[in-house]
């Protein structure tokens, strides 16, 4: 299967997977197996649907990759999020609501961790209403996969931990799910404030947002979650350089001056944090969502940096896909493609399986074996162009070679180790 955003959709073509709608038009919009015509698409990019998986017969290898399930279950979670905080209109989460919240949280890790390669943003609905939650399932995702990447790193980070408990993705996650719950007792106008532009412009974040933060801590008071979850809410916006907040002075009664920086930072926030400014770019400051390479090019920019762990930083930037495995991509000679294999050192270049997408001629397609390869790291005369319909070519972007980071994940094993030439 290949995805196909909408725009590159044809009469003709079949869906591999259903296509959901949310917002104003909740549900399946298009069942597997259905044979789009032009009324289908049209309707498609009417109501807001940006992208489809679709069947091709030079693709199926790449059959495991669109996790439709995990996006649905996402989605469904966002909802039940939506409800349950609407019905309590603000009120702490008790202990109940904490455990069941934590099974379906392990689910969702158990769901995720064996697709984990094929990791990619939920679309964003129309309705603003889910937006915090599906903002936070978001970061939930992009923290999970930062953590199974680090899980060495995290080990090491919490010593005082055995190497089990240390490397405890749930409490991440659940900590990353409820990391703005907070915002939900602030009105619109607060929630909506954007911090990351504000931090690139230098300015800071009005005290209403900061509130957020501390809100959140105590929504969870009484709930039994692991403090390691819990505190997410409170510091995932210290910034690694000691420039973020809160003042934690007045919350640990002068035992602490100023904000956290560095290394006093929990790994769980350090980890959050990133994850939060990338979710964050994929949207303008006028809350038009934004293709996540134009995130993930923000992230590498070099007034950032201050911010973040250098490491959790730099897996971020090299091993979540920029272009998804799966996508459609059109190339700078016309040509389209499907993203076959990533390329950690440059993500902006990976490997493309040239595809005819004329599905007249499907019958007489190249098999896998006969589609040319190419890949992009030895192509500099070619580069991607557009990906699953979105026109990337004004985000591409070069990392630097990977900085040497003090000996702390050299010894982790190819999942963590930053020189890897290939992610696969
Ligand atoms: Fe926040
Ligand atoms: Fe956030």
């Amino acid at each position: 299967m290949l995805l196909c955003g909408t725009r590159d959709l044809r009469a003709g073509m079949t869906v591999g997977i259903p296509v959901f709608r949310s917002g104003s038009f909740p549900g399946e919009f298009l069942a597997a197996g259905t044979v789009l015509d032009d009324g289908l698409i049209a309707e498609a990019q009417r109501t807001g649907v940006r992208e489809a998986w679709i069947m091709h017969p030079a693709t199926s290898d790449l059959d495991e990759a669109p996790l439709a399930g995990l996006n649905a279950t996402l989605q469904a979670m966002a909802r039940r999020l939506h409800q349950q905080f609407a019905e309590s209109s603000g009120q702490r989460m008790t202990a109940t609501e904490a455990l069941e919240t934590r099974s379906e949280i392990v689910s969702l890790v158990c769901d995720m961790m064996p697709q984990r390669r094929f990791i990619r943003p939920i679309a964003r609905s129309m309705d603003p209403k889910y937006r915090i939650f599906e903002h936070s399932l978001n970061v939930a995702m992009l923290s999970l996969f930062i953590g199974v990447e680090l899980e060495a790193y995290i080990v090491r980070e919490r010593p005082r931990l055995s190497a089990a408990e240390a490397r405890d993705m749930v409490s991440l996650v659940f900590g990353a799910v409820f990391h703005d719950a907070g915002k939900l007792a602030l009105s619109e106008q607060v929630q909506a404030h954007h911090s990351v532009y504000e931090v690139i412009r230098a300015s800071i974040a009005p005290p209403d947002y900061q509130r957020h933060t501390s809100l959140g801590y105590d929504l969870l008071r009484d709930t039994g979650i692991a403090a390691s979850a819990r505190q997410v809410t409170l510091n995932h916006h210290q910034h690694f350089d000691g420039s973020g907040w809160p003042n934690m002075a007045p919350l640990t009664n002068g035992r602490h001056r100023g904000p956290q920086r560095g290394r006093d930072i929990h790994v769980f926030n350090r980890i959050v944090a990133v994850a939060d400014a990338l979710d964050a770019l994929m949207i303008d400051e006028a809350g038009n969502p934004r293709p996540a390479i134009a995130a993930m090019r923000d992230l590498s920019d070099e007034r950032l940096e201050p911010w973040f762990d250098p490491i959790v930083r730099e897996v971020a930037l090299r091993r979540l896909p920029v272009f998804p495995i799966g996508s459609l991509v059109r190339t700078s000679d016309g040509r389209y493609g499907a993203v076959v294999r990533r390329n950690s050192l440059q993500p902006c270049r990976p490997t493309v399986r040239m595809l005819d997408m004329d599905c007249r001629h499907w019958d007489i397609h190249p098999t896998i074996d006969q589609c040319e390869v190419v890949d992009l790291a030895y192509r500099h005369d070619l580069h991607v162009v557009r990906c699953a319909g979105e026109h990337v070519e004004h985000y591409l972007f070069e990392l630097a070679q990977p900085k040497p980071h003090s000996g702390a994940i050299e010894a982790d094993g190819p999942a963590s180790t930053l020189t890897l030439a290939e992610a696969g």
